[in-house]
Order: C-alpha cells, then sequence, then structure tokens
C-alpha cells in the first residue's frame, strides 16, 4: 500500500512539473512515506528526518506522510521543528496546500474518506504492474496491530471507479493488477440500486480486459475467503495461482489472544477448496512469532502449521508491541532473545520450504512477467506466476512483456530459465 501511495504521490509532483531525484541536496521536496506497523521502521523515521534536515537546501520543503505522520501528529513538529508537513495516510492529496503556502506548517491526519484516490490527478503512464486500491482500512482489530488506528475503519471505493481505474492503467501499459487492501477480501459496495459488489465481481469484471492478462490480490483475512472467490480460481486462469492468507500464529490460543477468530480446521478447509479449484495454487503467510504469552509450544504449533501447509514467499515478524493496541499491555511479554530465537528457527524452516518448492519448478515451463534487466545488463529479470524471481539470458521476443520460460535451476532466492523457444 505504501508503495502505491509514494507512486501517487510523485505522479501528482510530477503533473506539477516537478522531476524526481536522487541527490538529497538537489531537491525542492522531500517527502518520507512511513510506515508504523512494526516500531523499529517507526524509530527510523526521526533520525532519517534528522539527516534530511541537515543535507538539505535551507529553502527546500520537507516533510512526512503515512501511518508515523497519523499516529505522531501534531508531537512531530515538536520533535522536529523544521518539519512543514505531515500528512496522514488519507489525507496525502492535500500536499500541494504546501506548495502554495510554503511558509504555513501543514497538519493533517483525518480518516474516514477516499476522496484522495478521486482528488489526485491520474498518473500519465501505468508500471507493468499496477497495484490498484479497492478498500482501505480495517474492522479485523487484531489485538498486536496499529493499522485500524492509522489507516481507521474499512471503506470500500466504488466498484466503477476501481473499473475506471484498472481499465485507465491497461491502456496505459499495464499487465499485471494487484487489487490493494488491508483486508481485500472483505470488499463489499453496494451502489445506488442496491447491488452488492464483492471482489469476485472486481475479478470476473477485470479479466475481461484484453490487455490485462495476470491478476492478484493481497492480502486477505482468512474468514472472508468465501465461495465465490474461491470459485475465481477454478474459473479466471487469469487469476494467478499464489495467494497471501496470512495465518500469523499456529496456536489456537494465541489466535485468540490476537483476537484472530478462526479455527486451524477452518483454516485448513479453505486451503482445500483453493487446492480444489485450483491444484497448482501455492499459498504465502505472515507470521508473528514471541507475541504476548507465546510458549514454547505455541511455537512449536507454528512450526506445524508452516510445515503442514508448505508456505511459499512468507514474511515472518517478532512480534512488536505498538501504541494504541491491546497487546501492548497484556502479561507475558516475551523477551527479545526468545523472539530473536524463534524467528530464526521459523525462517530457517520457511527457507527450507522456499527452497523446496524452487526446485520442484525446475524442469517446467510456466508463463512469466518481464521485470527489467539486472545491473549487469546481461540478464533479464521475469517474475513466475509465484511472484519467484526468475534470472534469463537472451533477448526477449520482441516488446512482449509475457513470455514462456523454462525453468532450468534454483536457488533459496530465485530461479534461472531460458525461454522455452530457443
Ligand atoms: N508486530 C509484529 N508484526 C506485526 N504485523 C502487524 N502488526 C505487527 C506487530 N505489532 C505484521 C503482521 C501483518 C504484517 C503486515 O505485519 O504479520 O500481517
Ligand atoms: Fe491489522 Fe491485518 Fe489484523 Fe486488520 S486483519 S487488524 S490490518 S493484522
Amino acid at each position: 500500500m505504501n508503495v502505491y501511495d509514494s507512486w501517487r504521490i510523485a505522479a501528482m509532483l510530477d503533473a506539477r512539473g516537478y522531476k524526481s531525484t536522487n541527490d538529497v541536496a538537489d531537491a525542492d521536496i522531500i517527502i518520507l512515506n512511513t510506515c508504523s506497523v512494526r516500531e523499529k521502521a517507526t524509530n527510523k523515521v526521526f533520525s532519517a528526518l534528522g539527516r534530511i534536515r541537515d543535507a538539505k537546501k535551507p529553502s527546500a520543503l520537507f516533510g512526512i506522510v503515512g501511518c508515523v505522520a497519523r499516529e505522531a501528529g501534531a508531537d512531530a513538529f515538536r520533535r522536529m521543528p523544521e518539519l512543514n508537513f505531515v500528512l496522514g495516510p488519507q489525507s496525502y492529496h492535500k500536499l500541494p496546500d504546501i506548495l502554495e503556502n510554503p511558509d504555513a506548517r501543514l497538519l493533517n491526519i483525518d480518516l474516514g474518506g477516499l476522496e484522495k484516490f478521486d482528488e489526485m490527478p491520474q498518473p500519465a503512464t501505468s508500471p507493468t504492474v499496477c497495484y490498484v486500491p479497492i478498500q482501505e482500512g480495517c474492522n479485523h482489530c487484531c489485538t498486536y496491530c496499529i493499522v485500524p488506528y492509522t489507516r481507521g475503519r474499512e471503506i470500500s471505493r466504488s466498484f466503477d471507479d476501481v473499473i475506471r481505474d484498472t481499465k485507465y492503467a491497461a491502456k496505459n501499459g499495464a499487465i499485471e493488477i494487484c487489487f490493494l487492501g488491508q483486508n481485500v477480501n472483505g470488499y463489499k459496495y453496494t451502489d445506488k440500486n442496491g447491488n452488492e459488489f464483492r471482489l469476485s465481481d472486481l475479478i470476473r469484471q477485470t479479466a475481461k480486459i484484453p490487455e490485462i492478462k495476470r491478476i492478484r490480490f493481497t492480502s486477505s483475512y482468512p474468514t472472508e475467503m468465501t465461495d465465490d472467490l474461491i470459485e475465481m480460481f477454478a474459473t479466471e486462469p487469469k487469476l494467478l495461482p499464489f495467494l497471501n492468507m496470512p495465518v500469523q500464529s499456529g496456536s489456537p490460543d494465541v489466535l485468540k489472544r490476537m483476537n484472530r477468530p478462526y479455527s486451524l480446521d477452518g483454516y485448513l478447509e479453505i486451503i482445500n477448496k483453493l487446492r480444489v479449484a485450483r491444484p497448482d495454487i501455492q499459498i504465502s503467510s505472515d507470521f508473528i512469532v514471541g507475541f504476548p504469552g507465546e510458549s514454547d509450544s505455541d511455537f512449536e504449533q507454528t512450526l506445524d502449521i508452516a510445515r503442514r501447509v508448505r508456505y511459499i514467499n512468507s514474511y515472518s515478524f517478532k512480534y512488536s508491541p505498538r501504541p494504541h493496541t491491546a497487546a501492548a499491555i497484556m502479561p507475558n511479554q516475551i523477551p527479545e532473545n526468545v523472539k530473536k530465537e524463534r524467528l530464526a528457527i521459523l525462517d530457517s524452516l520457511l527457507n527450507e520450504i522456499q527452497h523446496e518448492f524452487n526446485n520442484s519448478c525446475v524442469g517446467k515451463t510456466m508463463q512469466c512477467l518481464y521485470e527489467g534487466s539486472d545491473k549487469t545488463g546481461k540478464h533479464l529479470i521475469y517474475r513466475t506466476p509465484y511472484m519467484q524471481q526468475c534470472v534469463v539470458r537472451g533477448t526477449p521476443p520482441d516488446g512482449e512483456k509475457i513470455s514462456t520460460i523454462k525453468i532450468t535451476a534454483a536457488s533459496k532466492a530465485s530461479l534461472r530459465g531460458e525461454f522455452a523457444n530457443d
């Protein structure tokens, strides 16, 4: 979501005649887009701001946008008096106000509107992989998560607006659409006539756009994985056979304290249904280790679920206490060294499973999306339907963004391949 937001902010400035630079000392405006989901990222923000303040030219405007801005609010100006603007994740479309009135301080951390999507100009070109936000905020209120505070309650964009953006992206170069939302499969929009639209309707409609060859969505909440959506994996070949559906923990007790009220049997049943719908589907997950009260046996159960599902491309994190969350004040917080040890064990298991999956791809052919050349310029980088990076030697067939690649070798982190028709 932050990658998307940064792209829109850059496009907004581009439309006003600004050009991007990698040199802080050369910039007229410097915007730090921030994430507050874990403490470490938050802590980095103010030290980065200090470095920017010391390096920038005196007339340059600088400020923060995103979730740390929302969390810090006016306090950000107390911590860094030189800041020009502090804009929350739903108010960055207000950025032009500071350009028009550079001597004022701009603070806006309001929630509740999606007007940013409508008020900003559409970017002139689309990247090959185009993110399209369909909903923002989250009603789930997991006890560890700051997102419901920083991004607010769930709001879904109108079906017509999303399809308009998708068609626009297709016309301007997008090949792959990735629908975005904190709780993307909870998407629900009712129009004036009472017609209800779900994520499955968006997928079906998008699959009809000829330029769009691949569709995916992230991030999904297990209990919102409804049958109509599962069915899409059987009926829409453009929908990639890859789904991020975070389980977070394999322990029912921990899940209860996380306020994630699903049973592991129910979760596994959803995966079974997905595999029936699309036998080649692979699942990825996010995991949190060291949640308050997590015992050795709770942690073992997390390893167990990872072994059973054989997740690929997953993310794992040490639990990080966040302000405005219930878990931060729960008893039995886990010491840092234990969290670190558990994370290393889980990471090593996840890497082993990923490596095994990568090995199983050798000899197969896959439709892969061209991403660009590597630094040496000698290799081409492709993305498989499972989001693995695949390095290919040779010249791509003229202008084609999707190619059939035969996988020839695998490592833990990536694949090697060749054009299947060579
Ligand atoms: N500590 C650690 N990880 C967290 N996440 C969310 N909140 C926290 C936290 N307080 C992780 C979850 C989520 C991902 C985006 O970040 O795994 O799925
Ligand atoms: Fe946070 Fe995701 Fe839970 Fe929502 S479902 S509260 S975004 S972890």
